[in-house]
């Protein structure tokens, strides 16, 4: 196996469905559609569309998974935009490029994440309505991932310790960290396992498996995502670093150390690496994926 092939190719496969499932850049109102694309065409390594495709390629079935595949980084996508709000993380750049409200403004970046959002389920219930048990199951995991429980739960309880925790010291720590680590992060890419899975219409059984993998594998990129915060400079990442120290975000840098933020990483890539050997099928690329991951620079 050629994994850096494979990596490019499912890479370009998500590019061109992006550009296929995407409205045109001139389609009225042309200002949301290039607001749209301008985040989403500006790069970023598309692991939750690749991550969709490696699951489905486990068991590869007749549907077509590009379409999912779009709906999660746009999902995703969103959700970055809303990230870098001044009212968030307040960020100025994202993907090597200023971030959407700097670029436009930011009730535009606002409406281009709503959009997006709202695109998403779109595309979903379009593509996959002749299969409508399997469109209504997606919809579940990924409104549900996406939703107060999990996506936004993580990230309203990042910005509320941002925000209060020099005001209460009775909050347990550590369990805070990893509320915010298994909802802002976690539970997208688990639904993203779990969507490549439902159209390869594997039992329940492989889900629950692979949604215990997400979770492994989402702490792990999250940790890593607050180590590179400290260790590596704007330039390298494609995106302002430094800036979780700046914004008092609460990290396991922060909570650990660096020493030991990279050895819980290791551990929850371990787990990861176990369950996806668990799976089995077609999991050699997967497993390939799950390990480069630990050493990721951007
Ligand atoms: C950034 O995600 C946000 C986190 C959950 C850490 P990525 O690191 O996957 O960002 P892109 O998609 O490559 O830009
Ligand atoms: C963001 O976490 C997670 C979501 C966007 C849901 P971060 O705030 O750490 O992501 P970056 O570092 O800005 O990419
Ligand atoms: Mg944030
Ligand atoms: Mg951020
Ligand atoms: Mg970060």
């Amino acid at each position: 196996m050629n994994f850096k092939s494979i990596l490019n190719n499912y890479q370009e496969q998500v590019n061109l469905a992006i550009s296929k499932f995407l409205p045109n850049i001139n389609d009225v109102p042309p200002r949301i559609h290039e607001a749209m694309l301008y985040s989403l065409q500006a790069g970023g390594k598309r692991l939750r569309p690749i991550l969709l495709l490696a699951a489905y390629n486990l068991y590869p079935s007749d549907l077509d998974p590009l379409a999912a595949a779009v709906a999660i980084e746009c999902i995703h996508t969103y959700s970055l935009i809303h990230d870098d709000l001044p009212c968030m993380d307040n960020s100025i750049l994202r993907r090597g490029k200023p971030t959407n409200h700097i670029k436009f403004n930011e009730a535009t970046a606002l409406l281009a994440g709503d959009a997006l959002l709202t695109y998403a389920f779109y595309l979903i219930s379009k593509h996959y309505q002749h299969v409508p048990q399997i469109a209504c199951k997606m919809i579940y995991t990924l409104s549900e991932a996406a939703g107060p429980s999990k996506l936004i739960g993580g990230q309203i309880e990042d910005f509320h310790h941002e925000t209060t925790s020099h005001q209460d010291s009775s909050i347990n720590i550590y369990e805070k960290l990893d509320f915010i680590h298994t909802n802002k992060t976690s539970a997208l890419i688990s639904a993203a396992l779990t969507l490549g899975l439902r159209l390869s219409k594997v039992d329940e059984e492989k889900i629950n498996i692979a949604q215990k993998l997400g979770f492994h594998l989402g702490m792990a990129f999250q940790i890593n995502d607050d180590i590179l915060d400290v260790t590596s400079t704007s330039a390298s990442l494609g995106k302002t670093s430094g800036l979780d120290q700046q914004n008092k975000t609460l990290t396991y840098p922060k909570v650990y150390g660096i020493e030991k933020s990279i050895k819980k990483a290791q551990d929850h890539t371990h787990c990861a690496i176990t369950l996806c050997q668990e799976l089995g099928g077609n999991n050699e690329f997967l497993l390939v994926l799950i390990a480069s991951l630990e050493n990721r620079n951007v």
